[in-house]
């Protein structure tokens, strides 16, 4: 067996083990969306890091990201008929020269951050350029892992859920998070009502990831946006794809349009 222990959680599957060594055994997916380890050497130790910013998050340090030590190959990952790779600025030389980047402006209002304004994901859509607006700077997150209205990150490197779902939402099929850390991207395919697989290494957070999982099944979206079709998407002027950017309410839930709000009550 390539793995160490493989959880099913109504349709996501969860492996703990090394990506390598399990994807040759996984059939045929549809998507990969993942945020991989590009080498970067993430600090997660808060007294290398001025201010201990990530000790502010935790209360305490966080272990080294696996695999954050030494460049990326995101060659071996390059399967499924769409595939979305975040962090890919780091590694784009390994990659085709497509135009259709994924934005996600983390200061919407341009506020300063000590931190990048945003992070790119390659993706293998010939298509245009989309933006995820969502602030994301130290203690201000929106979304639901905003600290007040009681989120918390669990991940040092976690992206939002409401990124992730945008990103999900533009796939079909079996979703694969080779590297999914603490699950986000499964958390997503799961309250959408996707088929997903994920794998990580570590098993602090491949625990993490399992509970995640189960919590969103307690809590499935109400409204599930279908998957646009691509012609309609290509047609889209500026002002309607304003009307069709997600955003996130200070209350977390993923909202597209006041009409939508509204359908589910205001909440
Ligand atoms: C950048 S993090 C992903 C974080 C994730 N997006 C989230 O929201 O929590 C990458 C993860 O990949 C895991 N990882 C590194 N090498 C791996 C490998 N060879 N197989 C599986 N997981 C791996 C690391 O332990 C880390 O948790």
């Amino acid at each position: 067996m390539p793995y160490k222990r493989k959880e099913q959680i109504g349709d996501i599957t969860l492996y703990l083990g090394d990506c390598m060594d399990i994807m040759p055994t996984l059939g045929k997916v549809d998507a990969v969306v993942t945020d991989p380890p590009y080498g970067i050497g993430w600090r997660t130790n808060s007294k290398k890091r001025n201010g201990g910013i990530r000790k502010h998050f935790t209360g305490k340090d966080e272990m080294p990201i696996i695999g954050d030590d030494k460049p990326f190959n995101p060659v071996p990952f390059l399967v499924g008929k769409k595939q979305i790779m975040w962090g890919a600025n780091n590694y784009s030389s390994h990659l085709q020269n497509n135009y259709g980047w994924l934005v996600w402006d983390k200061r919407p209002n341009g506020e300063r951050n000590t931190q990048s304004d945003a992070e790119l994901a390659w993706t293998n859509f010939n298509k245009s350029v989309r933006t995820h607006r969502q602030r994301w700077m130290g203690c201000m997150r929106d979304g639901e892992e905003c600290p007040f209205v009681g989120g918390a990150l669990v991940h040092p490197t976690q992206k939002p859920l409401a990124l992730m779902r945008w990103c999900v939402n533009m796939t079909e099929g079996l979703v694969l998070d080779p590297f999914m850390g603490s699950g986000t991207t499964l958390v997503a395919c799961a309250k959408m009502g996707r088929k997903g697989i994920g794998i990580e290494l570590e098993p602090k957070y491949f625990d993490i990831a399992c509970r995640r999982v189960e919590e969103a099944y307690k809590q499935p979206d109400m409204f599930v946006e279908p998957a646009k079709p691509q012609v309609q998407e290509d047609l889209l002027n500026e002002q309607s794809l304003a009307d069709t950017q997600p955003y996130v309410n200070l209350r977390g839930s993923f909202c597209n349009n006041e009409k939508h709000n509204s359908e589910r009550g205001n909440q």
